[in-house]
């Protein structure tokens, strides 16, 4: 494989591509300077001229379209070579919102060039040869506009009572008792049914949703926990956890927002239990271990979740003032085919007790998995082959 260079040189005249040209790299220059034109012979027209720092011939890669303008070196100049892959990578990380804004502000960019000079605003079909890789505006715009749609359905859908907890009872390892129940949000959407997460969880992050899902998660959870406490013949200590994410509890009015949910629904309890994930944890733990001290004290409990995937800073692990350990699902689903992986989840449930915490095994499937999950000593199983996420009523008959 020959790999571009990743600096290119230019002697002062030398022209680095043509108007018209396919193009397959922007560039930043790091000294020198280039000038920018359009048109041939008579007709030519200088646009700009270039300097260190600037980036040019990044339209091209940004919308697969010919390159917009010719680009002389006006000094001896070197640049920094931008691959086509590296922008793009970029540009497909983009909200589709934004990258059809970008795309729209391009053709008019191209078009008021165009008609600048005289010519024609182009036919957007006809533009590009064939060799270049085509950006699809329909494409594009069907996903920004499904985008925006899903933003604002829900949005509505919060505020009009549409979304649910459903429960996935966790199971007692040694004899299969419900223990306690993870509440997990569905969509009861008016025409889909029942929606899951992944459908709609971007969406809620993407609109600036996330904190104000999360309380109404919250609160949901913390009325059913009072009502599972409070149902006849329910066990003692079963337990009801909802999922937060650091950044949410780390929300300076996170704590009293807490503290006045708890009130509400006259349920101090340490059977409420909020789960924070790993992940979120390792970007800010000193705030975390002050939050969830606080949080603590006001009664609920806290579990690490999807352990095992966030890379945590095991130092601050023993810091955390929490009481469960959730190990993440790809680790059960590894159990039994590699000595090493078992070897892994054994440790993990070791240094668990070590410092205190119980563990729950998230994910179980088969009961291979919960054979050697018990002969590890974890505490606590989560997974299909127990019980199924299912509305509050259906776990209250449970
Ligand atoms: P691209 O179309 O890939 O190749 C030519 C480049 O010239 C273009 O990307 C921009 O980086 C730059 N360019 C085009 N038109 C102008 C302009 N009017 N002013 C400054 N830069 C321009
Ligand atoms: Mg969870």
């Amino acid at each position: 494989m020959t790999t571009a260079p990743i600096r290119r040189q230019f002697g002062r005249g030398a022209t680095l591509f043509r108007e018209g040209d396919p193009g397959d790299c922007a560039y930043i220059i790091e000294h020198g300077a280039v000038e920018i034109s359009a048109g041939e012979g008579a007709a030519r027209q200088v646009l700009a001229t270039r300097v260190a720092g600037d980036i040019f011939g990044e339209m091209a890669i940004v919308d697969s379209k010919p390159r917009s303008a010719t680009v002389t070196a006006v000094e001896d100049t070197q640049v920094l070579v931008v691959s086509k892959q590296q922008l793009q990578a970029r540009i497909q990380a983009l909200d589709p919102v934004l990258r059809m804004v970008l795309g729209v502000i391009l053709d008019r960019f191209r078009d008021s060039v165009r008609r600048m000079s005289g010519e024609a605003p182009s036919a957007p079909a006809q533009d590009a040869p064939e060799t270049v890789e085509r950006f699809s505006p329909l494409a594009e715009y069907s996903k920004a506009f499904e985008r925006i749609e899903l933003e604002q359905t829900v949005k509505h859908a919060v505020s009009a009572g549409e979304m649910t907890l459903f429960y996935q009872p966790i199971v007692r390892a040694r004899d299969g008792a419900i223990a306690g129940f993870e509440g997990l949000a569905r969509w009861n959407h008016p025409l889909h049914g029942i929606l899951s997460p992944g459908v709609f969880m971007p969406a809620v992050e993407d609109s600036g949703l996330m904190g104000e899902f999360t309380r109404w998660a919250v609160h949901r959870a913390a009325e059913d926990a009072a009502r599972f406490a409070r149902a006849p013949g329910a066990p003692e200590n079963l337990f009801v956890s909802v999922n937060v994410t650091a950044d949410d509890i780390c929300d300076p009015s996170f704590v009293d927002f807490l503290a006045h949910t708890l009130d509400a629904v006259a349920f101090r309890s340490a059977s409420l239990e909020l789960e924070v994930t790993e992940a979120s944890l390792a970007s800010n733990p000193k705030t975390a271990i002050d939050v969830l001290g606080k949080i603590r004290a006001l009664g609920p409990s806290i579990s690490i979740d999807d352990f095992g995937t966030g890379y945590s800073n095991l130092t601050y692990l023993t810091q955390y003032p929490v009481q469960k350990l959730k190990i993440d699902k790809s680790f059960v689903d590894k159990l039994n085919q590699r000595s090493q992986d078992s070897s892994v989840v054994a440790s993990i449930i070791r240094m668990s007790h070590a410092i205190g915490l119980k563990t729950v095994a998230e994910g179980i499937e088969d009961a291979g998995q919960a054979e050697t999950l018990r002969e590890f000593g974890c505490d606590l199983f989560q997974g299909y082959l127990y019980h199924r996420p299912q509305p509050f009523e259906a776990c209250l008959a449970l």
